[in-house]
């Protein structure tokens, strides 16, 4: 018995050396063996290549990014209002994403503030809530925007590039952010805002591109296209996980929301 014991102690170890954080599931599910794709009623993409134990921080390959891609640009400009998209967005099922997370997160505030924030994706607090930036960092977020006199319940709308928490809070992948890029646009364009900010690399990367990470891209404002819009200026700040992280950098984020404040004194809403 005690043999058994240190063995699932050892496995567990592993497991957590590998990345594997929290339980997604009541039961284990083996992944390691090739599973028959359950039957679905409606016509469902070639299914993915078997399935391995993946590391959380691995890449999520989606062998079918390109036709589902199409599908969520397809639902998306379909979406004639925010309550349709979000109804959109739950009912596409071409991510394992939706598989492990317990709510949408769709976003929230001031829908005609002409300020706009992006965020990068839910972690385990936005996704029990299954509302953005509640957490630590969202709750840092809040009295950074506050001592600018901006707050999402009077001045802004906040959402996030991923509408569902990736497991173990990983960064998400490339092919996750372009396959949910679609349904982010829609919402931009829906909302009109007249400004974006966003809110760390993966939101910087995901809408203005390029190779320069956040240190390079922040405090700077740039023109990034929504189709169905038009461009609109975008302004990249720090996250506000890497600020609790790395204290030292508040001042650059300080600094990021004086040019806010600036462009919006300048040219309100
Ligand atoms: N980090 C984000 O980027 N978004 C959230 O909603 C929460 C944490």
């Amino acid at each position: 018995m005690a043999q058994d014991i240190s063995a699932l102690a050892a496995a567990l170890a592993l497991q957590c050396d590998w990345g594997a954080d929290e339980a997604l599931l009541e039961s284990p599910a083996d992944r390691l063996t090739v599973r028959e794709a359950p039957a679905r009623p409606e016509a469902r993409p070639a299914p993915e290549a078997p399935t391995r134990l993946a590391r959380p921080a691995a890449p999520v390959v989606l062998a079918t990014a390109p036709p589902a891609q199409a599908r969520a640009r397809e639902l998306a400009e379909a979406a004639p209002d925010l309550a349709a998209l979000k109804a959109a967005i739950a009912a596409f099922d071409a991510s394992p994403l939706k598989e492990t997370a317990t709510n949408l997160v769709f976003g929230e505030g001031i829908t005609d503030s002409g300020l706009m924030l992006i965020g990068e994706a839910p972690g385990a607090d936005e996704d029990r809530a299954g509302r953005p930036f509640v957490g630590a960092s969202g709750q840092l977020l809040d009295r950074m925007f506050a001592s600018v006199g901006l707050s999402r319940e009077s001045n802004f709308y906040i959402t996030n590039i991923l509408p569902w928490r990736p497991p173990g809070n990983r960064t998400p992948t490339d092919a996750e952010v372009a396959l949910f890029l679609p349904f982010l646009h829609r919402q931009v364009a829906l909302i009109r805002p007249k400004r974006l900010v966003l809110v760390g690399g993966v939101a910087a990367k995901g809408l203005i591109g390029g190779k320069e990470g956040i240190t390079r891209l922040r405090g700077r404002w740039h023109e990034v296209e929504i189709p169905g819009l038009g461009r609109l200026p975008a302004l990249p700040t720090l996250h506000p996980a890497y600020l609790l992280r790395s204290p030292a950098s508040k001042r650059d984020a300080w600094a990021d929301l004086l040019a806010l404040r600036r462009a919006l004194d300048q040219a309100p809403g």
